[in-house]
């Protein structure tokens, strides 16, 4: 068994090692759009992922760059860290918007899409890197109240992460996808998904689903829309304060994300190159590719990985009760 677990592996990371390069042979997207020509739009860059793009963003020159969270204040920070960088780097000066606003709100995407319209004509990148955590076992949640209340709490939990998680996806797509149509020579959307979506852990069930719900949403629209370039980013855990988002009220229960998580300046990286380079699906670590693959074919081994990241143990089965 452990030994055709060893040669799946090998096989698999070969072909995915096989993909990439292959990759790298296309031409460049910023060889046809150049950064001082490209209009961004980073949704969720008050913090952590995004912020990091902003800031990779203006320090490429990019033409324009719009930054969207629910917090002014944060994003007037990012603003300005993002002129700084645009200074330091010596490049022509970017336009830098701070959009507040809620992705999963109608009107406020409608506002900021027709804000981009009126300062740049249009949109070439979109960025989705907004999103919430959820961090207790499903059944947990149902606790917290006796009966039907703690069920009520449970589908409570799960609107807010399919708020933040699905929904917000959903109305930026439908907001922003004509528009980039018809405005950009290169259009590209990158979706900062999860590896959670693909690969299941405990404590995860609502987080995963809501991720997974709008990994295929995405997914679709890439088929749907075949003029986009569409990629879906899958990380692991990744160093931040993403877990303060738990709509269930959880705490971390993996080793500490800032010292064993991927460094968001790496994360940032590997989504610009991503996008440059027209990639349609990434997981970082790039191992993590072959592991979603072996998940369908050794479950209960990946299972068991799972478990011990997050220091999972199943409750005990209560007593069968005799009819
Ligand atoms: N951190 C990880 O370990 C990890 C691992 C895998 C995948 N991811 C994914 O990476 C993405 C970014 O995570 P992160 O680590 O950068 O977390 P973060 O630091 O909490 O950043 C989340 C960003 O999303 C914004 N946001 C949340 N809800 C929003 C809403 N309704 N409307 C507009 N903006 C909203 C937040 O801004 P405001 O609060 O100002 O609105 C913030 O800028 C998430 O989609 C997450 O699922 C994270």
């Amino acid at each position: 068994m452990a030994t055709m677990i060893t040669n799946a592996a090998i096989l698999l990371s070969t072909l995915a090692i096989g993909f990439r390069m292959l990759s790298f042979l296309r031409q460049r997207r910023s060889a046809r759009l150049p950064r001082a020509r490209e209009r961004v739009l980073i949704i969720g860059a008050s913090s952590g992922i995004g912020r990091t793009l902003a800031q990779h963003y203006a320090a490429l020159g990019v033409k324009g760059l719009g930054i969207v969270g629910r917090r002014a204040d944060k994003l007037a920070e990012v603003a300005k860290e993002c002129e700084e960088r645009c200074v330091a780097a010596g490049t022509e000066k970017t336009e830098v918007l701070a959009l507040a606003g809620d992705f999963a709100e109608v009107a406020d995407m409608v506002r900021i899409r027709d804000e981009l319209l009126a300062k740049w004509d249009g949109i070439d990148t979109i960025i989705v890197a907004a999103g919430v955590s959820a961090l207790r076992p499903l059944l947990d949640i149902a606790q917290d109240k006796p009966g039907a209340e703690g069920i009520q709490r449970v589908v409570d939990v799960a609107s807010l992460a399919t708020r933040g998680n699905y929904i917000g996806p959903l109305v930026a797509a439908v907001t922003f996808i004509p528009l980039l149509e018809s405005s950009s020579p290169s259009p590209s959307i990158l979706l900062v998904n999860s590896l959670a979506s693909v690969i299941p852990a405990p404590t995860r069930s609502i987080y995963a689903s809501t991720k997974a719900a709008s990994l295929k949403l995405y997914q679709a629209l890439a088929i749907e829309h075949p003029h986009i370039a569409f990629t879906q980013f899958m990380p692991s855990t990744v160093e931040g304060d993403f877990r303060a988002s738990a709509v269930d009220g959880g705490t971390a229960r993996e080793s500490d994300p800032n010292k064993t998580g991927l460094k968001r300046e790496d994360v940032a990286r590997r989504c610009l190159d991503a996008i440059d380079y027209g990639e349609k699906h990434v997981w970082m670590p790039w191992t993590m590719g072959p592991s979603h693959i072996v998940y369908w074919l050794f479950p209960r081994f990946v299972e068991s990985r799972a478990s011990k990241k997050y220091h999972y143990t199943p409750p005990p089965r209560p007593a069968i009760q005799q009819g």
